[in-house]
């Protein structure tokens, strides 16, 4: 089969499960209820018990923290909030020893308005750093150079009422974006790459990859005649525009391929990856940046689960058309939610969550699984006057706050969840459900959300059907269930979903008995005859299937 890689030629990223980290709301070590890297540290055991194989940690440089990290004003420190360099080896090496790999995000689009280079640049138009960032003068009545908008509201332009001119900024006023067709900006923030490598980081998430390169005529966005339509999730005034020329870039390719050659001369050593986070839900387009010759990103982040429907004939025609769009070699990649996203359990329920977990850990391609949707942590609500977030607090009440998402992890049933001491105020509000939401309470548990993780994780790697095998969908089962085969060589496993509240009878004669290895209900382990396979509401299964015909 054409999609199925063989055990020996796959790369740990392509057999492993990565897990998101947010460091601010993981765990805060020192008491000032801000998650930290001695906090990281504290929990590696944690993660190499649930059975994960990467940890990719946001954004954890020196920062005014307008953007909590993502304004980045020294892409070579760790935010003295986060710990420091000696702190960050520390980690590395106590993950590596636990087995674990590390990606660090990448932030190419934008620095802080307070990175030093871009005080030197907005210094005078003489600086030699001015063309660091797209500098550009105003139209003759004095209006922004042209149409585009920031992602968060108003202009993507900002005066700058000393030098004269405006700067581009995709995002928030305070993260000018880097011009990328500055050959020197290219040098130094490969530069930056060499660095975490040279300090045995395994990988890049590359922050707003597509990003990077804008038409160089700047020339205005059309209107969007359809914003409703064509919108992944509704941004406001920002879908008034099609972004033909802010974004997605033809040029970004030959970046990612200079850059792809950098990782490899490091893969050399020992095989490094990049992610690129990528809102382009075309999947061709998005596909592109696998490379024409496979030669660009590891894996252009896939967000569709985030966004499709959540029923059981969407989510096929998603996981089908990835599976159309890849090239042969090109390894897919899932997403349930993120630091940006509304939490699935949020989304979809807390019963649908562990189909979805289902769904993510046993489909072909690396799973990214966001902190805390182990333990099935939903999104908290903000009061006002507590929101942190900038897109909230520029756009607010549209539903577009990423706060509820980040609330703290829930360890304990202790007074702030076991995330900072009892007597600290965390940064964000606790959820209110952490005396029953949490991990000790769940590993006690064993048929908590927690134990269908880790048993799910477990499964994945002990199965190369799981982790490697090649995906065929089944036809013929209820509009509310999703089926599919994973198979390598002999190995086949039935993967059988129900997205329904009610009860669901799957008939596949053809494919003989076969014996239920996990059910999502945690309580069931046995013989099937595939003629007449029941499901209760919510519940998934992986079934070993030892013959019978799949297609
Ligand atoms: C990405 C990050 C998001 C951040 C934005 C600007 O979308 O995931 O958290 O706000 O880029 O860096
Ligand atoms: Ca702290």
């Amino acid at each position: 089969m054409q999609n199925n890689l063989q055990h020996q030629q796959a790369d740990w990223w392509q057999q492993g499960v990565i897990y998101q980290i947010y460091p601010r709301s993981f765990k805060d070590n020192n008491g000032d209820g801000i998650g930290d890297l001695p906090g990281i540290i504290a929990k590696l055991d944690y993660l190499t018990w649930l059975g994960v194989d990467a940890i990719w940690l946001s954004p954890i440089y020196p920062s005014p923290m307008v953007d909590f990290g993502y304004d980045v004003s020294d892409f070579t420190g760790i935010d003295p909030i986060f710990g420091d360099l000696t702190t960050f080896d520390a980690l590395v090496a106590q993950a590596h020893h636990s087995g674990l790999k590390v990606i660090m995000d990448y932030v190419p689009n934008h620095t802080s308005d307070q990175h030093p280079w871009f005080l030197a640049s907005r210094s005078s138009r003489q600086h030699p750093k001015r063309d660091w960032y797209v500098w550009v003068e105003p139209k003759p009545d004095g209006s922004p150079p042209n149409n585009w908008l920031g992602s968060w509201g108003g202009s993507a332009w900002e005066w700058d009422a000393t030098t004269h001119q405006y700067y581009l900024h995709s995002y928030h006023k305070a993260m000018p974006d880097l011009n990328w067709r500055n050959p020197a900006v290219k040098d130094a923030m490969f530069d930056v790459v060499r660095f975490w490598f040279d300090r045995g980081v395994d990988g890049l998430r590359i922050d707003s990859a597509q990003r990077i390169m804008k038409d160089p005529h700047l020339r205005d966005n059309p209107p969007n005649p359809t914003p409703k339509v064509t919108s992944y999730k509704l941004l406001g005034d920002y879908d008034s525009q099609l972004h033909l020329y802010d974004r997605s870039h033809a040029d970004n390719h030959a970046v990612y391929r200079e850059l792809r050659q950098l990782l490899d001369s490091y893969s050399l050593q020992s095989p490094r990856v990049a992610l690129g986070e990528m809102h382009i839900f075309d999947w061709q387009e998005w596909a592109s940046y696998y490379g024409q010759q496979l030669d660009e990103l590891h894996m252009p982040l896939n967000f569709g689960l985030v966004y499709v429907p959540w029923k059981a004939s969407a989510v096929r025609q998603h996981v089908d058309a990835i599976e159309t769009a890849l090239r042969p070699g090109a390894w897919p990649n899932y997403v349930l939610d993120n630091h940006d996203e509304p939490r699935i359990t949020s989304r979809i329920g807390p019963e649908q969550a562990r189909i979805a977990l289902m769904l993510l850990l046993t489909l072909r391609g690396t799973p990214t699984l966001y902190n805390g949707d182990e333990i099935g942590m939903h999104n908290v609500e903000i009061p006002p006057q507590l929101v942190h977030d900038p897109w909230e607090k520029s756009l607010p009440g549209m539903g577009l706050g990423r706060d509820p998402e980040r609330s703290p992890m829930q360890w304990d049933a202790g007074h702030n969840a076991g995330f900072c001491p009892p007597t600290v105020k965390p940064w964000l509000p606790i959820a209110d459900d952490y005396q029953q939401v949490n991990v000790a309470a769940q590993r006690e548990d064993r048929h908590s959300m927690l134990a269908l993780t880790r048993a799910l994780l477990q499964l994945r790697r002990t199965t190369p059907a799981l982790s490697l095998g090649n995906y065929a969908p089944i036809a013929g089962v209820p509009e509310e269930c999703f089926v599919y085969v994973r198979q390598s060589g002999e190995q086949r496993r039935l993967v059988a979903l129900n997205f329904s509240g009610s009860e669901q009878h799957i008939h596949l004669p053809a494919l003989g008995n076969g014996f239920i290895r996990i059910s999502t209900h945690l309580d069931r382990e046995e013989s099937v005859d595939l003629a007449s396979l029941h499901l209760r509401s919510d519940e998934g299964c992986v079934i070993e299937s030892a013959d019978g015909q799949t297609n």
